[in-house]
């Protein structure tokens, strides 16, 4: 297929469908025969609070957010066994794939994709109410099994928040992407040229790396504020490095 008229989409198979051994089933749904569609990324990944919070970004400070960022990190379906907590990321590649991957997976809300469109997969997920201190209902988790990206934009913003360029095969790319000409270092939300203590190597001279973080990383530097936020640049780096200190 035409690079150029491919659409690309970021599924996350959630700690609920791990826990449930729902793994297989998920694929074979998203399966190219089944959707049309091929990977172009896939890997396991442990997600960081920062990950977590950089990919659910537009729900800060809604009253299911807190349980939203610890349902992904996996400490809903696993309290007691960190070294479980994961989602499997992938990047789905093809024509109209967007559209393709959120009707098979099906509406947001699992009560409401049981009604209205039985045999999708998020109709095996689950609704659960969030309590205050005091025990009211406060608002509700879904726990629908998959994250879909919902447009072009989310989608772009999804798969270059949790994917490099180099984990997606050089003809399957379809954002532009940069030769890096520098060090880049960070540490707690800062940017570094010269390497600090306990600093986090991002990218070195010869990198390849999408254009928008190199922007992102320049701006930082420079003092002016970049296009999105320095943590969305670092979080994908960062992947699978030590867990959080309360987890280990
Ligand atoms: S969607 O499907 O992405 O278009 O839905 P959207 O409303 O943009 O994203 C909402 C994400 O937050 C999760 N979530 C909830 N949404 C609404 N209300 C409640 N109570 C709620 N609890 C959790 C919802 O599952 C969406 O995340 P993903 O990962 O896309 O499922």
């Amino acid at each position: 297929m035409d690079v150029e008229k491919a659409e690309q989409t970021l599924v996350l198979i959630k700690p609920d469908a791990l826990k449930n051994s729902l793994t297989g089933y998920v694929l074979s749904q998203l399966s190219e025969f089944h959707a049309g569609v091929r990977f172009a990324g896939a890997k396991i990944v442990y997600v960081s609070r920062m990950l977590a919070e950089e990919h659910y970004a537009e729900h800060r400070g809604k009253a299911f957010y807190p349980a939203l960022l610890d349902y992904i990190r996996g400490l809903v379906h696993y309290p007691d066994a960190p070294q479980k907590r994961r989602v499997i990321a992938l990047v789905y590649h093809g024509e109209n794939a967007i559209q393709k991957i959120r009707n098979i997976a099906g509406p947001t809300n699992p009560h409401v994709a049981r009604d209205t469109k039985p045999g999708c997969i998020r109709a095996l997920g689950t609704v659960v109410p969030i309590v205050d201190d005091t025990g009211k209902i406060i608002a509700e988790r879904m726990d629908n099994l998959i994250h879909a990206s919902s447009n072009p934009t989310d989608a772009e913003r999804e798969i270059k928040l949790w994917f490099r360029p180099t984990d997606i095969p050089p003809l399957m790319r379809i954002y532009p992407t940069g030769v890096c000409q520098d060090h880049f270092y960070y540490k707690e939300g800062k940017i570094y040229q010269e390497r600090e203590e306990g600093c986090t190597s991002l990218l070195a001279p010869g990198d390849i790396a999408w254009a928008s973080d190199m922007e992102v990383l320049r701006c930082v530097l420079k003092g002016a504020t970049p296009p999105y936020p320095v943590n969305a640049v670092a979080a994908k780096y960062m992947i699978n490095e030590a867990p959080e200190p309360d987890e280990q």
